[in-house]
Parts: structure tokens; sequence; C-alpha cells
């Protein structure tokens, strides 16, 4: 089996529509677009892969929960997942869902080439099962605690018949591999952690499971479900055409590169590459499993409520700062926290007043001095070779870091040339060569110059950015070309002469903290005013709850301990409540109407039962009960003073 040469092949986790997509999915799916679009510059034949994980218990319960079939719930939330992904500008090849038949009808095919060749065999399951992250736990990983030694949630003890696969019979084989091939596991720290944990060694995998139904069915076994896992990892060759389009499939594999996050790179670089062997299949070239983007409360996920939503961030900031600051901000492989203020300074500082301001500065000048016309270069001086040369050092430099996926560096490489660009303006001083007689030339030079940067900025912003380099294109005349352009085009002097700038525009308008959030609020109150309109103007029958409805509520007295007001903020106050024996941390929208001397000690009724959500990066674990017209508002409070916690209903 022959890959041809010059494909690049690369994929993303597929996402379990379970839970809406957060930053930090974003985060990966971002690396993945950006590293597949630098090798296309770089002449060669992408395939990039994404996709859903639908199948499994955690998807069935999640389901069940919205009162939905399986597929119905799964293809909606598929839907929000490509909407997302077109917002974020992610040019996937094929987005593959494990639902689709092509894809179940070859799992089915490869469980039967395992179970004939004789390393699946029928057995019976006892253990621990970690239900959200689909993943079976032997009683010391989960410690006395009885929690997923990943996520930290309870785990379900389970016994049923099952089937297991061989994976003891690979282990030293892959752990040859693994030391044999210094690139396989990326970044070098984790392939440790990986080697240790092999060495260990490795217990039969249970690879089915009979207490639920939404899965693939085992092929000649109908009371089993194929392990999710299993079903899920094979859509890197399923979606390629493993077993159903052998052309295709030997041009993209072995993929070049699997990227997903540290939690599942044991899945990828153990359960994973044992399959592909027993198989006899190569292996992947490099898997590799960068650090999670935290927010300040921890790991983001839904039960915990610290969730970025992307698409509000790309509503709020565009696409590009979106993408620049994931791919900038934290070096792939390592841990990251996420903060709209550090996203904000990166705006304020690389975006708006250093790239912004030299193309801003540039096409001025051009339409000042060329009335827009851009001028044909003559003869160069020092500093316009030395300018020069830190133009083609930067296209090697990024050539460097972008071969072992170091974002951070490459665009850092990339900025010191924006101001290297925008040093070359302080030391040119055309606006005196604009004033001094005989100068023309010279000046025209220097514009030349400048205008080459930025062309060769637009063309080596093309990987990361979506929007940008084509807006750069456009004013300094040359679109099409920036279009066009790929990583052969990085040679000095390819800016077409005598043609014309467009009138210049600020590309990145800086943001004013303060302000965004104050517009942040006042947008999030005029939402939840209109629901609660719409809510008061459609009182028909069908809007009407029924008393289960209502006991679901839990609505209890608190006692407020403390009372603090939230910066940047007019409106917002964070409270410390108190609950019988449980302190809980809420935020309120009351600053208006109480100073939070006169808060403490009062007795108030929230709903206790409330999402958690991050109000101004601050947690809230409740809602504070107030009456409220358009310009008073009172917190409810019990007629007479009655223990914390009690209920009200
Ligand atoms: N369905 C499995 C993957 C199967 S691949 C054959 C799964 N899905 S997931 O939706 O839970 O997570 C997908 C990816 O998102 C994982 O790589 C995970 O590490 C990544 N991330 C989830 N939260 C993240 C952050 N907060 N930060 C960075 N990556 C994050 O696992």
């Amino acid at each position: 089996m022959g890959k041809e040469n010059k494909t690049y092949y690369v994929t993303t986790p597929i996402y379990y529509p379970s839970d809406r997509l957060h930053i930090g999915h974003a985060y990966t799916t971002v690396a993945a677009d950006s590293i597949t679009r630098y090798k296309k510059m770089k002449g060669f034949d992408t395939m990039f892969l994404t996709g859903s994980d639908e199948h499994g218990q955690k998807i069935e319960r999640s389901a069940k929960d919205s009162d939905k079939e399986p597929k119905k719930y799964v293809d909606e939330i598929v839907e929000t997942f490509k909407e997302l992904w077109s917002s974020l500008g992610i040019e996937y090849d094929y987005f593959i869902r494990t639902t689709e038949e092509r894809h179940e009808k070859v799992v089915q095919e490869i469980f039967q080439k395992l179970y004939d060749k004789g390393d699946i065999y029928k057995g019976h399951y006892e253990g621990w099962y970690c239900t959200p992250d689909e993943t079976f736990w032997t009683e010391r990983q989960i410690g006395e605690d009885k929690v997923c030694p990943d996520c930290g949630r309870p785990v379900e003890w389970v016994e049923e018949e099952s089937y297991f696969f061989k994976m003891s019979k690979y282990a030293d084989r892959l752990l040859k591999h693994i030391k044999e091939n210094p690139e396989f596991i990326q970044p070098e720290s984790r392939k440790n952690e990986m080697i240790s944990f092999i060495e260990q060694g490795l217990d039969d995998l249970s690879v089915s499971r009979t207490t639920f139904d939404w899965g693939v069915q085992v092929p000649f076994d109908d009371d089993h479900v194929i392990y999710v896992w299993i079903d899920a990892l094979s859509n890197y060759i399923t979606a390629i055409g493993y077993e159903t389009d052998e052309n295709n499939f030997n041009k993209y594999w072995p993929a070049d590169l699997h990227i997903v996050g540290k939690d599942i790179l044991r899945f990828h670089t153990i359960i994973w590459p044992i399959i592909l062997m027993a198989l006899d299949l190569p292996l992947p070239k490099q898997v590799f499993g960068h650090g999670w983007l935290l927010s300040d409360s921890g790991k983001m996920s839904k039960s915990r409520g610290n969730v970025v939503d992307p698409m509000e961030l790309i509503e709020d900031f565009g696409v590009d700062p979106i993408r620049y600051y994931l791919l900038r901000e934290v070096p792939f492989g390592t841990d990251g926290t996420y903060s709209t203020e550090a996203l904000i300074q990166r705006i304020n500082s690389d975006l708006a007043n250093d790239l912004g301001n030299l193309l801003n500065r540039t096409v001025s000048m051009v339409e000042q001095y060329f009335d827009g016309v851009i001028p044909e270069p003559a003869e160069y001086e020092d500093v316009d070779q030395d300018l020069k040369n830190k133009g083609l050092k930067t296209v090697q430099e990024i050539e460097k870091y972008m071969d072992d996926l170091k974002y951070t560096n490459a665009l850092e490489e990339l900025w010191n040339f924006v101001r290297r660009t925008n040093k070359y303006i302080d030391q040119t001083q055309p606006w005196i060569l604009g004033r001094e007689e005989g100068k023309e030339e010279r000046l025209g030079t220097v514009l030349y110059n400048l205008l080459e940067s930025l062309r060769m900025i637009a063309v080596m912003l093309k990987p990361f950015m979506v929007e940008t380099p084509y807006e750069i294109g456009r004013q300094i005349g040359d679109q099409i070309q920036i279009k066009e352009a790929d990583w052969s085009n990085l040679s000095w002097g390819e800016l077409k002469t005598n043609i014309e700038v467009q009138k210049a525009k600020p590309i990145f308008p800086r943001i004013d903290v303060e302000e965004y959030y104050d517009k942040k609020e006042d947008k999030n109150q005029k939402e939840e005013k209109e629901k609660t309109m719409t809510n008061e103007n459609s009182n028909n029958k069908e809007d009407l709850v029924n008393f289960n409805t209502f006991q679901k509520l839990d609505l209890r007295v608190a006692e407020i301990k403390e009372a603090e007001r939230i910066e940047d903020s007019n409106k917002l106050i964070k409270l410390q409540v108190e609950l019988k024996d449980e302190s809980r941390q809420l935020v309120a929208g009351i600053a208006k109407h109480y100073e939070t001397d006169e808060l403490i000690g009062k007795e108030i009724v929230i709903v206790a039962n409330l999402e958690p959500a991050e109000i101004f990066g601050v947690k809230s674990n409740g809602m504070i009960l107030a009456a409220s017209n358009e310009d008073e508002l009172t917190l409810i409070t019990p007629e007479k003073a009655i223990a914390s916690g009690s209920k009200v209903k």
C-alpha cells in the first residue's frame, strides 16, 4: 500500500452532538483548518476531515431528556456544528457522521474481521463505566471516590456479557512503534505518559454493550452494540473509503496528522493503533495531543456552566480576531486560559495598532503622494535591503514553525515582521521625502516596499485568517493576486505596479473594554426583556404550566452573607448566600437598586436548581427572585423570618 506523495490528510476528533460546541472545540478545529490551509498553499493535495460522533449511551440519554428520537436529536445538533464551522471559516473536505450508512456498514465489517481473526472473543464484563466519557475504568483508576479520573463525574457499575478485544496481544509491537517513531506521539511529554501507561500492561478491552440500543449492531449478535469508541475511531478510515473506495483510501491513508485534545490521546495512541495493526493497516504518521483551553474556573463544560460560546464571540469581534487569538495566545500543546480581556488586548495591540495602522498609513500615503497609483521601485538602499531580508527570513521561520504545529511562534514571527515594517516607516520618514524636491523616486521606492511587505504579510496570513488577507489585498489594489497566491508567491517583488490602491479603511477598529461590557450588558437585558414580552403576549393555553412542571423549580429561602459589586459593571452584584448548610455564589442585576451594605443579612428567595452560568466571568449558581417594572425593583423576601434553606412552594 503506497500513499501518494504530496497528499496531506488531517483530522479533528469527531464531536459528540450532545453539548453545545464551545471555544475549546473551536480551538482544535481552527488549528486543523490552519495547518490544512498552510499545506494546501505548499502544494499538497489536502484532505481535512471533521464530523460528529453520534452513537452511545450518553447521546441516547441526552435525546431522551429532550423527548426526542436519537436520530432527530442529533440531526438538529449537527446542523449547529456546521453553522459554527462555516462562521469560523473552517474549510473541511468531508463532514463524517457516524450514523451514515456507509460508516455503519464498514464498522460492522471491521468488527467481523477482528472477530474472524480471533482478536475479538466473547466474555463477561464487570466493572466501572463513565457514561459521559463512554470509558471503562479499573478500580484503581477511579479511586475511593469512585469518580472518572478524566472528568470527575461518578462512574456506574456495569455487569454484562461483552465481546473483548485482545489489546494485550499487540502491546509490545505498539511500544516498539512508539519508540522507533519519535514523531508518532507529540508533544514529547505526552508521549512519555503514553509509554508508561502501556508499560504497566494492557488489559483486553470490552468492545460491546448490551444495555442500550443506540449504536452499531454487532453483525453476528443482535444483543450487542459495538462500543462507541471502536465505532468513532474507525471514522478516520471509513470517511476516506476504507472497504468502499480503494483508490481514495490508498491516496490518503495513512493520515498525516490526528489532532486531538490530551483527554482522548490514550484512545488515539493505544486503542486506535492496535485496531489498525489488527487490520494490517499502517499507522497514522502523527497524533498530536494539544492542551485544554480553560476558563478561569477550570475546563469548560456545560455541567460546570463555564462555557464560552464561539458564535457569540464571532458576532462581537469578527472571525479573524477569534482565529488569531486562538492560534496566537496559547502554545499548541500546553493548557491556556481564555479571557475576553486578553482577546481585546490582542485585537487592540496586534491587530488594530500594529497591522491595521501599517495598512492604513501606507495606503493613505500612496493616495496622498501618488494619486493612489502604486509606484515603481528604484535602487535599493541598505534599509530597504534589510526590510526585504527580514521579510524573506520570516517566510522561512514560519515554515519551520508550522511543520512543528507551533502556531504561536509562527504568528509571533509574522508580527515581528509587521512591526519591522512599521519601523521602516519611521526610519525612512516618507512624509519628509514628500516635502522635499527631487525625492520622488526615493519616496516611490519606500512606498513600493511598504506595499510589498503588506502583500507578503497578506499571503503569509492566509493559513491563519480567512477575511483579512483579502481585505489587505483589496486595499493594496491586488486582491485577485492574494486570492490566488500560494506559498511560492512569497518571493520579494511580486507586487504589481501602476495599479490603483483602494481608499484606506481601518480593518480592525479598537475596542474599549468598558464600552464593550456595557453594550453587552444592555444587549443581554434587551434580549431578556424581549423574551419576557413574548411570553406575556402569548399567554394562551399552550403556555400554561402544569403543577408538575412548576414543582420542578426548587425555590428556597436564602440569607445573604456577603455582597460585592462586579468590576466593569454598573448593574451586577456578586452575592454569597447561605442555604441551610450550603453556601452559594450568585450574580444579581440589582446594583442600581440596592447598596451592597443594605443587602447583608437579608432573607431572599432563590431558584436553587437553575443551571449554573458565568456572568462577566463570575460564576453564578442560582437566581434571586425580584419584582420589577420599568424603574423599580424589589427583592422577594419571606414575610416572617424563617430558617434559610426552607422550601418555597
Ligand atoms: N467524540 C469524542 C471524540 C472521538 S474521536 C474519534 C469526543 N468528543 S468531544 O466532543 O467530547 O470532544 C472533542 C474534542 O474537543 C476533544 O479532543 C477534546 O479534548 C476537545 N475539547 C473539549 N473541551 C476542550 C477545551 N476546553 N479545550 C480544548 N479542547 C477541548 O471526545
